[in-house]
């Protein structure tokens, strides 16, 4: 078993080639780049419920994505069934994909807009199926644009302190969690690239390790100058360091008014940030932002099972069965103790100092708890 994979610098949690999709197992990572052929949309439910692939705009794509497969699949099948029964079909297989997390705005998104185009491509069975797939496709292409669009502006809001900086960042916000580049690490990225940063700090991310398995790795592959603290180190890092100039993390979803839904234990960060005198900065593409979500009271927060808080997985260096990594479980917690598993948490605006779009920088009017994310996007 080896930490540090062949192929690594080809990062790509996603692999789309028409007709073709194939995903990075990220519950294998960093022990093993093994993909996994997605060829219907429940596969992609699957994929997405386990966290095999995760990650706001991932989600998104990956959903949109699996039912292309399945649609280029039974192509003839689908279109000789005419126009409307074929976008029938498409948009009841896409509120199935809308059951697999409730938090990530991105996948709901993505349905709204898919289902508005299969509307609009009546004139034939085919012309559904074609619309809906160039569709997909295109929403891919846009996520990697967008990232780096978000690197620049929010590098170049962070250079504003002046260089070389330190920054902390939370989960994993990478090419692992989007088409590709990354939001908060597409920033982080970004900073690195032009010669800015001189050391990340992030978070192991319990329970899920997206810190500790996915981050590192990330940063590991780029050449990254990285240090990895327990979640709980933070404020004492913060204390300890007044060279860290900012956090950064992404987002899951973004209310109206800038609460933000991102993996839990964000608001505890925003909170050691604000307190410390250091900018809380949220990095999300515009599908992340909920604009029909007044503030971060309406937002639904996924509960996953306390197994992943009580039960330690990971792979023993002796795991490879068959030439098949197999996961070994640690119970930490005595038999009989309950735990509670919120997988997100929301920072209320308050406490951000600044959101990073694909389409610029948005700060909150002199004086303001919340930002006025409606005017700004339409600015
Ligand atoms: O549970 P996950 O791993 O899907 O949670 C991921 C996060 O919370 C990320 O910070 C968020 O999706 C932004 S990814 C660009």
């Amino acid at each position: 078993m080896s930490l540090l994979l062949e192929g690594a610098s080809k990062l790509q949690a996603i692999r789309w080639v028409r007709p073709r999709l194939d995903i990075l197992d990220q519950l294998l990572l960093p022990h093993a780049s093994t993909y996994i052929d997605i060829r219907t949309s429940a596969d992609g439910h699957r994929a997405i419920a386990t966290m095999q692939t995760r990650g706001a705009p991932a989600i998104a794509i990956v959903a949109a994505l699996s039912l292309a497969a399945e649609l280029l699949g039974s192509y003839e099948k689908v279109s000789a069934m005419g126009a409307e029964a074929a976008a029938a079909l498409i948009e009841q297989r896409l509120d199935y994909l809308g059951t697999s997390r409730p938090t990530a705005v991105n996948l709901f998104d993505a349905i709204t807009k898919l289902k508005a185009v299969v509307g609009r491509a009546l004139a034939s069975g085919h012309s559904v199926v074609d619309a809906y797939v160039d569709a997909a496709e295109a929403m891919l292409a846009a996520d990697v644009a967008d990232n780096q669009n978000i690197g620049r502006f929010g590098a170049e809001f962070i250079e504003r302190h002046g260089g070389p900086l330190k920054v902390l960042t939370h989960c994993n916000t990478g090419a692992l969690a989007t088409a590709g580049h990354g939001t908060a690490l597409g920033i982080i990225r970004s900073l690195h690239g032009s010669g800015e940063l001189e050391h990340v700090f992030f978070t192991e991310t319990r329970p899920y390790n997206q810190g500790a398995r996915l981050t590192s790795y990330e940063l590991l592959v780029e050449g990254i100058p990285a240090t990895m603290v327990c979640d709980s180190a933070v404020s004492a890092l913060l204390r300890s360091d007044p060279s860290i100039r900012a956090i950064v993390v992404g987002a899951d979803r973004v209310a109206r008014n800038g609460d933000t839904a991102n993996k839990i234990g964000t608001y505890q960060l925003a909170i050691a940030a604000k307190f410390h005198g250091r900018d809380f900065i949220v990095a999300a593409p515009t599908t992340s932002i909920d604009l029909e979500m007044e503030s971060g009271k309406g937002i639904v927060i996924e509960e996953r099972g306390m197994d992943e808080v009580l039960v330690t997985e990971g792979f023993a260096a002796d795991s490879v069965v068959d030439g098949q990594l197999e996961r070994a479980a640690v119970r930490v917690a005595p038999v009989g103790v309950r735990a509670w598993n919120p997988s997100f948490d929301v920072t209320p605006a308050g406490l951000i100092t600044a959101v990073v779009t694909e389409k610029g920088v948005f700060v909150k009017s002199e004086g303001a708890e919340e930002f006025n994310l409606l005017e700004s996007l339409h600015k």
